[in-house]
C-alpha cells in the first residue's frame, strides 16, 4: 500500500443520480463528523465524494465553509468546452467549483448514453485541459469476460481513454467490472490485481513510467466494508470505487477505514 508503493489509497463513492443537494448537505455533514469520530487520517487514505450535478454547489459550500477534509468531483463532463451542448456540463465549470476529480466512461454512461472509446477519449482530454484529475473507469461485460477473459476490454479501453492526454497527466483508472456493478457479487481480490496489473503498464507506455507508478488503479463492483481488504492487499488496487455502499454513511466510511481491518 501507500507505504511501499508511494501511491495513497482512495476511497471514492460514486451517488450515481442518488440524493438532492438538501440530502447532500446532510450527508456529507454526518460523513465528516463520523470519520473525525473514528480517527480517520485523510492523509493515509483520501476519501472523495462524487455527487449529481446539481449537489455540486452545495458540497463545495459546505466543504470549503467547514474545511472538511473530504474531496469531491462530478459524474461526467463534456467534452467540450461551451457552447451549443444542451444539458452538458463544462469541464470548466466543473473546475470553477472547485471539483478536483470527474468520473470519465462510466459503464452506465457507455450503455445507457452510447459513450464510445473515442468519447471517453475526448473526455479525458477535456478533464486534464481544465485541472481535473479524470477518474478513467474501464471493465468487461459477462460476455466480455467469458469470449476474452477479464483484462482485453479493460485494458483495450484504457489504451483509447489516455491516447492523447499529455505524457504526466494525472488520472486515477477505475477497473469496474461491468458484471460486478450492483449485482453483489465483487470480482475476487485475486481478479482485481490481475487486472489492474495488466492495466498499469498501460499507463506508463502511454503516459510515462513515473506516471505508471504514480498512477491510482481503483476496484469498483459490490465493494462493501466486508470484501475490500481483500482488494486492498492487492499490491496494485490502490482504493475503490463505490456505488451502492457510499450512500450508506457507516458501510462507507468502514470502507474508508480499511487499514483498520486489512489485517484481519
Ligand atoms: P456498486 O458498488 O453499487 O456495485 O457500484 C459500483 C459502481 O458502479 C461505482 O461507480
Amino acid at each position: 500500500m501507500a507505504a511501499v508503493t508511494g501511491r495513497v489509497p482512495f476511497i471514492a463513492g460514486n451517488w450515481k443520480m442518488n440524493l438532492d443537494h438538501l440530502q447532500a448537505i446532510a450527508f456529507v455533514q454526518k460523513l465528516a463528523w463520523t470519520l473525525k469520530d473514528a480517527r480517520h487520517d485523510f492523509d493515509t487514505v483520501e476519501v472523495a465524494v462524487f455527487p449529481p450535478f446539481t449537489d455540486l454547489r452545495s458540497v463545495q459550500t459546505l466543504i470549503a465553509g467547514d474545511k472538511l477534509p473530504l474531496a469531491f468531483g462530478a459524474q461526467d463532463l463534456s467534452q467540450h468546452d461551451s457552447g451549443a451542448y444542451t444539458g452538458d456540463i463544462s469541464g470548466a465549470f466543473l473546475k470553477a467549483l472547485d471539483c478536483r476529480y470527474v468520473i470519465v466512461g462510466h459503464s452506465e454512461r457507455r450503455t445507457l448514453h452510447g459513450e464510445t472509446d473515442e468519447v471517453v477519449a475526448a473526455k479525458s482530454a477535456a478533464a486534464v485541459k481544465h485541472g481535473l484529475v479524470p477518474v478513467i473507469c474501464v471493465g468487461e461485460t459477462a460476455e466480455d469476460l467469458e469470449q476474452h477473459g477479464a483484462a482485453a476490454v479493460p485494458v483495450a479501453q484504457l489504451r483509447a481513454a489516455l491516447t492523447g492526454l499529455p505524457k504526466g497527466a494525472d488520472v486515477v483508472v477505475a477497473y469496474e467490472p461491468v458484471w460486478a456493478i450492483g449485482s453483489g457479487q465483487a470480482a475476487t481480490p485475486d481478479q482485481a490485481q490481475q487486472v489492474a496489473a495488466a492495466l498499469r503498464p498501460v499507463v506508463s507506455e502511454l503516459l510515462g513510467d513515473e506516471a505508471g507508478q504514480a498512477t491510482r488503479i481503483l476496484y469498483g463492483g459490490s465493494v462493501k466494508a466486508g470484501n475490500i481488504a481483500g482488494f486492498m492487499r492487492s499490491p496494485d488496487v490502490d482504493g475503490a470505487l463505490v456505488g451502492g455502499a457510499s450512500l450508506d454513511i457507516a458501510e462507507f466510511s468502514a470502507i474508508a477505514q480499511f487499514p483498520k481491518h486489512v489485517g484481519t
